[in-house]
């Protein structure tokens, strides 16, 4: 018979989680006011909050940590990371920053302006990122989503629900002038609409077009060797490519690159901006300078961007990313196999369960994945992460809340760090909370909220 996939790696070091009793958890999550973020994480079992910074990182990338030059400049981890960089994503520019969204501030600035200089500008994209959307829309510019309609429908099987819609893309292009478009960012795999890769096809025909138009096209990058998976596993032509030429080739229809280092680069902190052009890379290295730091270690310890070069390199491995996004899916069946729909097909980072079908009886306005997020929690410890009304914000003219279309809540899996027992764990979890949802009929009242980002520090108390 064939063989399975398994981790490519063993253990060397672990860490004890512990796990808890439900009172003690149901005491807890009120203390934290219903919102996840609050906890300790000393106080979960099972981590599933984000994949960014939480991976477990190699022997090799920890040996880098102590050849780690720290020099002001010119640092050889400096240089070790350029030629990564280089060698893997043919960009011979880049810039290092602290991590991704420092990446988009530095970028902004440098394509959009700053302060008001960004009023009326446009930046067109496959459901940018919210830090990427918060730092357009600082600068009174406007994310234009241009996703393919297939992404919200948790149900559609179209292999690539991260694709951008060429046709609206390019009536977009035409209907509004080069200079009110300062860039389109393309992010592989797209996390807003659930970890789902963009085909080759779609990266090359948006390039195209953004060509033809004169607008620089760049890659939010964050997750970009998953990406790269999915295009070998389900676009055709590319099954016999290597993963390293199918990363070479998404690149080389862009202009450039933000990168948040805490996924892909497989780190638990760092990133960088890539470049093309010489010209870009020293108008943005002004900025990079004034926000982060000098060009040669921007955001990063000599260790950080040595590690960084090590990982990047590790990710891209075969065997390490078809255990990586088989462990998301065999998640993703179980769950379906006790009858809980998930967003399908099955993303490159995380699970995302549709609570609105979870967990019908709750009314919209009491935060369905929220609620979902915080049962979970208390049955089993499990910690996931909102993707829905909340983190959807109020709009900011009326200040009622908005509704996304999808009320979804994402399990995402840090890499190198659980088991497949530990998934076997989360998703009798769910199995438990899905046999009582009947019961579950009453959802979260805000009490408390910031006026932008709310998610993070809301607190909620139960909805009676
Ligand atoms: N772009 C994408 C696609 C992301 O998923 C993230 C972060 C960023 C940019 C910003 O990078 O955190 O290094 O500043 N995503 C995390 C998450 C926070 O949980 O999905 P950062």
């Amino acid at each position: 018979m064939d063989l399975p996939w398994a981790e490519p790696w063993r253990a060397k070091t672990i860490e004890p989680i512990r796990r808890s009793t439900r009172g003690e958890r149901e005491s807890w999550i009120a203390d934290a006011r219903y919102n996840l973020f609050n906890l300790r994480s000393d106080r979960v079992y099972i981590d599933l909050l984000t994949d960014s910074g939480t991976g477990a990182m190699s022997a090799a990338q920890w040996a880098e940590m102590m050849l780690g030059d720290e020099s002001y400049a010119g640092a050889s981890s400096y240089h070790k990371l350029k030629a990564t960089i280089e060698e893997l994503l043919g960009m011979p520019y880049f810039l290092p920053t602290h991590q991704g969204r420092a990446a988009e501030n530095v970028l902004m600035s440098t394509l959009i302006g700053v302060g008001s200089e960004g009023a009326g500008k446009l930046v067109p994209g496959n459901s940018h990122f919210d830090t990427t959307k918060g730092h357009i829309e600082f600068r009174k510019a406007h994310a234009v989503d241009l996703t393919v309609a297939e992404a919200f429908d948790t149900q559609s099987l179209h292999p690539f629900k991260g694709d951008v819609d060429l046709r609206r893309l390019k009536d977009f292009l035409e209907a509004n002038p080069r200079e009110r478009v300062p860039l389109c960012i393309i992010t592989v795999t797209c996390n807003s609409s659930g970890g789902q890769p963009v085909s080759m096809a779609n990266l090359r025909a948006s390039s195209e077009l953004c060509r033809k138009f004169g607008v620089p096209l760049f890659l939010d990058a964050a997750r970009f060797a998953e990406n790269a998976w999915f295009i070998k596993r389900r676009e055709k032509g590319y099954a016999e490519k290597s993963v390293r030429e199918i990363v070479r080739e998404m690149f080389s229809y862009a202009d450039g690159a933000t990168m948040s280092s805490k996924k892909d680069g497989i780190v638990n902190i760092g990133g960088f901006i890539a470049f093309r052009s010489r010209e870009l890379w020293e108008k943005a290295s002004t900025f990079n300078i004034m926000f982060e730091g000098f060009n040669t270690y921007g955001g990063m310890a000599g260790r950080d961007m040595g590690a960084l070069s090590a990982g990047l390199r590790e990710a891209c491995e075969e065997d390490y990313l078809e255990a990586r996004v088989g462990q998301v899916a065999y998640l993703g069946e179980k769950l379906e196999s006790h009858g809980i729909t998930c967003q399908k097909p099955f993303g490159g980072h995380a699970i995302f369960i549709d609570a609105l079908r979870f967990l019908p009886a709750v009314p919209r306005a009491e935060y369905v994945a929220q609620t979902l997020g915080i049962e979970a929690y208390i049955e089993g410890g499990v910690r996931c992460v909102e993707i829905g009304t909340l983190l959807a914000d109020r709009d900011p003219d009326t200040r009622q809340d908005r509704y996304p279309a999808l009320e979804l809540l994402r399990l995402a899996i840090p890499r190198r760090v659980y088991s497949n027992d530990h998934m076997d764990y989360v998703a009798a979890t769910f199995a438990n909370v899905f046999a009582r949802r009947d019961s579950i009929r009453r959802g979260l009242r805000v009490v408390r909220e910031a006026p932008i980002l709310r998610h993070f520090t809301v607190e909620l108390e139960r909805a009676l």
